[in-house]
């Protein structure tokens, strides 16, 4: 997979891809991140890539022709699946919405910055607009970045175990069930018997009966879908 970030802030990008699962997603070639200052593509000689917005207002709106000139450039040089747009007012990330991303093979993400972008780049541009939740963050940065994180272990052969990503909390509208390693028993606080019993089917109705309980007590809007 090939995921090209149009961002004014590359510097706010660098290190999520440079530890740990993403790191060797990487390393292993499984994925590619490519950042590009959209400032490189201002067209007039203070490389502006904002302007105040028509018809008055707070706030700068970040201008067309640079994020046209970047987006259609690499278009020229392959084709892209999805350009998504971080935005607050985009649909609300979740697994399914991860999972659906992480079958692309080429992927653009574009980061807001001030007020946003102007309205005929979402028309003309944009094919899927995401947020990461209610809140406004300064900037999609760190919305792409949650993007990736989320993207990227579901890709086949990024995690060591294949099998751990299928068992994450939401992969069956469902939250992980407890989980516990050594010692079995700490300050007298115990580790529950079934897991230390060896009997692997009845740890696997355990599980799955707390994962209910757990998603009961805590996102019971899960189990009404
Ligand atoms: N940019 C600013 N806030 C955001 C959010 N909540 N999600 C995605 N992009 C954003």
């Amino acid at each position: 997979m090939r995921i090209d970030i149009i961002t004014v802030l590359p510097e706010l990008l660098r290190s999520p891809f440079e530890a740990s699962i993403l790191k060797r997603a990487i390393d292993k070639g499984l994925v590619s991140i490519h950042m590009h200052n959209l400032r490189a593509f201002a067209t007039n000689s203070y490389n502006q890539i904002d302007d105040y917005q028509f018809g008055g207002g707070a706030g700068m709106v970040m201008m067309i022709e640079p994020i046209d000139k970047c987006i259609s450039k690499l278009k020229s040089e392959r084709n892209y699946d999805e350009v998504i747009y971080m935005t607050p007012d985009g649909e609300t990330l979740n697994q399914g919405i991860a999972n659906q991303i992480s079958l692309k093979e080429n992927i653009i993400i574009l980061c807001g910055h001030y007020k946003g972008v102007d309205q005929r780049v979402r028309d003309h541009f944009i094919t899927r607009e995401i947020s990461v939740g209610d809140y406004v963050l300064s900037g999609g940065e760190l919305a792409a970045a949650i993007v990736c994180d989320a993207v990227i272990r579901l890709i086949p052969g990024v995690l060591g175990n294949e099998t751990s990503a299928l068992t994450d909390s939401f992969q069956d509208d469902l939250l992980a069930p407890p989980i516990y390693t050594r010692p079995s028993e700490y300050k007298g606080w115990k580790v529950p018997d079934i897991l230390l019993s060896g009997h692997t089917s009845k740890i696997e109705a355990w599980r799955e009966a707390e994962a209910h309980k757990r998603t009961e007590k805590l996102r019971p809007d899960l189990l009404e879908e």
